[in-house]
């Protein structure tokens, strides 16, 4: 079974999104993958993903997001085989976190936009403080990067049929 952990600093906009798209394109996938979601802050502890973020996940992916928002937590450094960063301040957070709590953590941790394959920008941006159309480019992000991260997956985990 291979573990995906998405992490964002809220854990209500992006990292919930990020999963729920993961957990429905991961479906066709013949891999064994589990996945969760945490943030690095403790602001919104308990609370459903935000409204707006729900909303555009329902609309545009027929997607319902009902994970509820929790900080990331030392055993996730041993639980998970990858931790996905939303932007390069959440990356930093979490790699001087493993250093800090666990060095001994094999975990990988990655960029979600290292799999977009509209290269460039190696961050999604954060919503939070935006608009409709904020939330609609999140979503459109997250759902290139995820098809280009379970196939990335396949490819390192999946026996090489050559
Ligand atoms: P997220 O978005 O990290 O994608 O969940 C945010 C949610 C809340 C806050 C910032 C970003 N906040 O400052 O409360």
């Amino acid at each position: 079974m291979i573990k995906v952990l998405f992490v964002c600093l809220g854990n209500i906009c992006r990292s919930p999104m990020a999963e729920g798209i993961f957990d429905k394109l991961s479906k066709e996938s013949p891999l064994e993958i589990s996945h969760d979601s945490a943030g690095t802050s403790a602001y919104h502890i308990g609370e459903l993903p935000d409204e707006r973020m729900r909303e555009m996940a329902s609309n545009k992916g027929n997607i319902a997001l009902t994970h509820r928002a929790r900080q990331i937590v030392r055993e996730d450094f041993d639980k998970f085989d990858y931790i996905i960063a939303m932007d390069k301040s959440n990356y930093e957070n979490i790699l001087h976190y493993k250093n800090r709590i666990n060095k001994a953590s094999e975990t990988t941790i990655m960029l979600m936009r290292s799999f977009d394959s509209e290269k460039g920008n190696l961050e999604v941006p954060d919503p939070y403080y935006g608009g409709e159309s904020d939330f609609e480019k999140v979503y459109d992000i997250l759902w290139r990067c995820n098809q280009n991260f379970i196939q990335f997956l396949e490819e390192e985990h999946l026996p090489s049929s050559q």
